[in-house]
C-alpha cells in the first residue's frame, strides 16, 4: 500500500479541511458528517504533532471556521467567540473530566449539562438592557453584523426585563429554524424548482445571511441563548446562575438543562438529554458539559491560549456528540410523486426500518441531480437519516453491498401519471409535468384548496377529492362550487346523506375568510402568513387580481421574491380566469375585520401562546379567534406573553409561564375573554385572573 509522505498528507488534509470549512461556514452546504470532518482534523493534528517541522504556516488546527460573507459590516467581538472540542464516547468525556480534576484538585466538580443546539452561533450585545447589535461568530474575533436580520426574530426581546442590568453584556446563542418552518420553506423551494435545503441548520444559515431583512422576516427564525461573552459589571458567579438570569431577563433559553456534581451524574444527564431532545423545537447534535463555577472556568482557561494567535476552545467545556438517528435498509423501488405545481419528486420505497422509534417506509430523494450525485440505485443498501419531524432522507449508498447486476437510475422523461414529456426550466433542478390538466396536478391543487389549512371543507379530504376528480366531476377549483346533489348520488350506494352533507359543507364555506381562499389558490411563495398579509391589504379577490409591484412591495411581510412570484402567477391568463370563475360560481370570501382598537380589549394587542390540547378548539380555530380579536399567536413564552392558553398535556411552555408569572388560562376563560373583547366591551374591564391548569 502506498502511504503518503507526511508533508504531502498534511498539505492535502489542510486543503481538504479548508474546502469543507468553506462549504459549512460560508455556503451552508456541507458534504461531510461532523464525525468525518472531525476525523480529518484529528488526523491532521496527529501528523502536525509528530512532525513539528511541518506544523508551521496556516493550519486549520490553529483556527476555527470562518462564516463571514460579502455584504455585511464586520464588527469585532469584545470577547472572542470560540468553539468546542467534540467527544464521541463516554471514555473521552471522562478524560475531559480527569484533566479538570487534576488541574482543580476536586473529584466532585460541579457541571451544567445543556443541549448542543445545531444552529448558528451569534453574539447579542445588550447595553443597559437594550439590544444594540447581533454579530455572527465570523472567525472568532470579528463577525458579520446581522442586527437587522436578528431583530426580525419575534421571540427575541429588544429590551431585557428585570434587574440586574449590566452596562454591557455579550450574550451568546444559537439561531435555528423549527422543523415545521424548515419543511414549509423547503416545500416552497421544491415547488419553485429550487434546490431543497439539506437541513434546518443550513437553511437558518442561509436565511441569516440574506441581505434583505424583509426576506428574512418571511422565514420564522428563532433563537435560544446559553452563554456569556464580555460582561461588565459581572452579574453571576456560575453558569447555572447565568441560565436562570437569562430566563429572568425574558430571553428564550434551552428547554432543559441540568446542574450536576461529578462525572457520573454528568454522564447520566447527557443520556437523559439524549432521551428528551427529540421533543425540543430545534435540532440538537449533542450535549455540552460545562464547569459550573466561573472562577474554575478562569483557572481552566482555553486551548491555544499563549501559543496560537487566538483562543481556540475552552478547557472548561466539552461537547458530547450524539450519533445521528440512522439506519440501514434496502431500496425496493424509486417512485415519482407529482406535486400540485407539477414538480416530479423521486421517492425511495424502502424495506420498512425502525429509526428513532418510528417505522420508515419511504424517504425523499429530492430530485434527479441528487440521485445522480449519490448514484442511488434500485436494490441498493442505503443509510437513512431522520431528524425530528423531518421527512427521512437517503444520506448514502452502502457501496460494498451493491448487487453486481444493479444499473444507474434513469430519471423518467415523462410524467408518470399523464405521460406528458417532463420539462426543466433553465437553472432549475426540478423536472416538472407541464400539462395543466394532468389529473394528479389537478387532484393535488384541489386537495390543497379544500384542506384544513385552506378552505377547510368538512368531508372533502384526499379520498373524496380523488373520487370527484377520477369521475371527472371536478376539473378545476370553481367546479367544486358547481357541484349538485344529483352529481354525487351515483358515486356511492345509498349516499343521499353523504351527498347532502357534502354539498352543505361546500355551501357553508362560500363565505370563507379571504386569506384561506388566497392560500388555497396555491400561488408560489404564498403560505398562510403571506395570505393573511395579502387579505389585510387587498380585502377582496378582485383587488388582489389587480395588484401591481408597488402595492405588493409596500406590504409589511411581503418581500421582493414573494411579490415577483405573485405577479408572475397573476400574469397567467388561466389563473386570473380561475379567480373570476370562482366568484361567478358563488364564492364570496369574507374580508378580514378592521383591526381592533389597540387598547381596552383584553385580547387586542396581546400575544397568546398555545400549549396542550384544548377540550373543543383546535389550534387553528383558537388562532383564528385570537387574530380576529386583534391578538397575536406566538410559539414561545416570554415575559411579554399576554396569556398562555393551556389544555391537556401542556408541556414546558406551561412551566415557563409559571416561572415568569404569565397568566395561564383554560378554554373556558379564553372564551370569556373573547366575549369581553367584543365591540361593546368597556375599556376598564379587568383582566381575567390567572389559574394554574393541572
Ligand atoms: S458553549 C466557549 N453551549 O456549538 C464555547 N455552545 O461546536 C461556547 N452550541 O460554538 C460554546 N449549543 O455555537 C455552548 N449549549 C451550548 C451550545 C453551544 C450549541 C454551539 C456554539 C459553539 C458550537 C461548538
Amino acid at each position: 500500500m502506498m502511504i503518503d509522505d507526511p508533508r504531502s498528507r498534511i498539505a492535502a488534509l489542510r486543503a481538504e479541511i479548508a474546502r469543507h470549512d468553506e462549504l459549512y461556514y460560508r455556503r451552508a452546504q456541507p458534504e461531510l458528517a461532523d464525525f468525518d470532518y472531525d476525523s480529518l482534523k484529528a488526523e491532521l493534528a496527529r501528523l502536525e504533532l509528530a512532525n513539528p517541522e511541518l506544523a508551521g504556516g496556516a493550519s486549520p488546527t490553529r483556527r476555527i471556521g470562518d462564516d463571514r460573507s460579502e455584504g455585511f459590516i464586520r464588527v469585532r467581538h469584545r470577547q472572542a467567540m470560540t468553539t468546542l472540542d467534540n467527544t464521541y464516547d463516554e471514555v473521552e468525556l471522562r478524560e475531559f473530566h480527569e484533566r479538570l480534576v487534576k488541574l482543580l484538585g476536586d473529584h466532585l466538580l460541579a457541571y451544567t449539562v445543556e443541549p448542543k443546539i445545531d444552529g448558528l452561533a451569534v453574539s447579542l450585545t445588550y447595553e443597559h438592557g437594550r439590544l444594540v447589535r447581533a454579530i455572527t461568530r465570523g472567525d472568532g474575533e470579528e463577525g458579520d453584523d446581522v442586527t437587522a436580520n436578528v431583530r426580525t426574530i419575534r421571540t427575541l426581546p429588544h429590551e431585557l426585563s428585570g434587574l440586574p442590568l449590566p452596562d454591557v453584556i455579550e450574550i451568546r446563542g444559537e439561531i435555528y429554524l423549527t422543523y415545521e418552518e424548515f419543511q414549509r420553506i423547503n416545500q416552497l423551494q421544491e415547488e419553485n424548482g429550487l434546490e431543497p435545503y439539506a437541513n434546518p441548520r443550513n437553511l437558518a444559515a442561509g436565511t441569516l445571511k440574506l441581505l434583505d431583512a424583509r426576506e428574512v422576516a418571511q422565514r420564522e427564525l428563532r433563537i435560544v441563548v446559553y452563554g456569556m461573552g464580555f460582561c461588565e459589571p459581572q452579574v453571576v458567579i456560575s453558569q447555572s446562575d447565568f441560565q436562570r438570569q437569562l430566563a429572568a431577563w425574558g430571553l428564550p433559553t434551552v428547554e432543559h438543562w441540568a446542574a450536576v456534581k461529578g462525572i457520573d451524574e454528568a454522564w447520566a444527564a447527557v443520556q437523559e438529554l439524549d432521551r428528551r431532545r427529540r421533543d425540543f423545537a430545534y435540532a440538537t447534535d449533542g450535549a455540552v458539559v460545562k464547569l459550573d463555577r466561573i472562577d474554575q472556568q478562569r483557572v481552566a482557561g482555553f486551548r491555544g491560549e499563549g501559543q496560537a494567535a487566538r483562543k481556540l476552545s475552552p478547557r472548561w467545556a466539552c461537547a458530547f456528540k450524539f450519533p445521528p438517528d440512522r439506519a440501514e435498509t434496502l431500496i425496493r423501488a424509486i417512485t415519482i410523486q407529482v406535486g400540485r405545481t407539477g414538480a416530479l419528486t423521486p421517492v425511495a420505497e424502502l424495506d420498512p426500518v425502525l429509526i428513532a422509534g418510528t417505522t420508515v417506509r419511504r424517504a425523499t430523494l429530492h430530485n434527479a441531480d441528487e440521485i445522480a450525485r449519490k448514484d442511488v440505485r434500485v436494490g441498493d443498501a442505503v443509510l437513512i437519516e431522520k431528524a425530528g419531524e423531518i421527512i427521512p432522507a437517503v444520506v448514502q449508498v452502502v457501496l460494498e453491498k451493491r448487487p453486481p447486476t444493479s444499473v444507474p437510475y434513469d430519471f423518467p422523461k415523462n410524467c408518470p401519471v399523464c405521460q406528458a414529456v417532463a420539462e426543466r426550466g433553465e437553472g432549475e433542478v426540478v423536472w416538472r409535468c407541464p400539462n395543466p390538466d394532468c389529473p394528479e396536478k389537478v387532484r393535488r391543487r384541489i386537495a390543497h384548496f379544500t384542506s384544513r389549512a385552506c378552505l377547510d371543507i368538512d368531508g372533502l379530504g384526499e379520498e373524496v377529492v380523488d373520487l370527484l376528480v377520477s369521475r371527472g366531476l371536478v376539473k378545476s377549483l370553481p367546479d367544486l362550487f358547481r357541484l349538485k346533489i344529483e352529481h354525487l348520488l351515483p358515486l356511492k350506494k345509498s349516499g343521499e346523506v353523504w351527498a347532502a352533507n357534502l354539498i352543505a359543507a361546500i355551501e357553508a364555506r362560500r363565505g370563507a375568510d379571504l386569506w384561506r381562499v388566497i392560500h388555497g389558490l396555491g400561488i408560489p411563495q404564498v403560505g398562510a402568513a403571506a395570505a393573511k398579509d395579502l387579505a389585510r391589504r387587498f380585502r377582496s379577490l378582485e383587488s388582489l387580481a389587480a395588484a401591481d409591484a408597488t402595492s405588493l412591495i409596500g406590504i409589511e411581510g411581503i418581500g421582493e421574491k414573494t411579490a415577483a412570484a405573485i405577479l408572475s402567477w397573476l400574469g397567467l391568463e388561466s389563473n386570473r380566469a380561475t379567480i373570476a370563475e370562482l366568484q361567478d360560481a358563488g364564492l364570496h370570501p369574507a374580508a378580514p375585520p378592521a383591526p381592533a382598537p389597540a387598547t381596552g380589549s383584553p385580547v387586542s394587542g396581546k400575544t397568546f401562546v398555545l400549549t396542550g390540547t384544548l377540550p373543543t378548539l383546535s389550534r387553528e380555530e383558537a388562532t383564528t379567534l385570537i387574530e380576529r380579536a386583534g391578538g397575536k399567536v406566538s410559539g414561545s413564552v416570554s415575559k411579554k406573553t399576554g396569556y398562555v392558553l393551556a389544555g391537556e398535556e401542556a408541556g414546558s411552555k406551561l412551566e415557563k409561564a409559571r416561572t415568569l408569572g404569565v397568566p395561564i388560562i383554560d378554554e373556558a376563560q379564553f372564551r370569556l375573554l373573547l366575549t369581553l373583547a367584543g365591540p361593546a366591551q368597556s375599556p376598564e374591564m379587568p383582566d381575567v385572573p390567572s389559574q394554574n391548569v393541572p
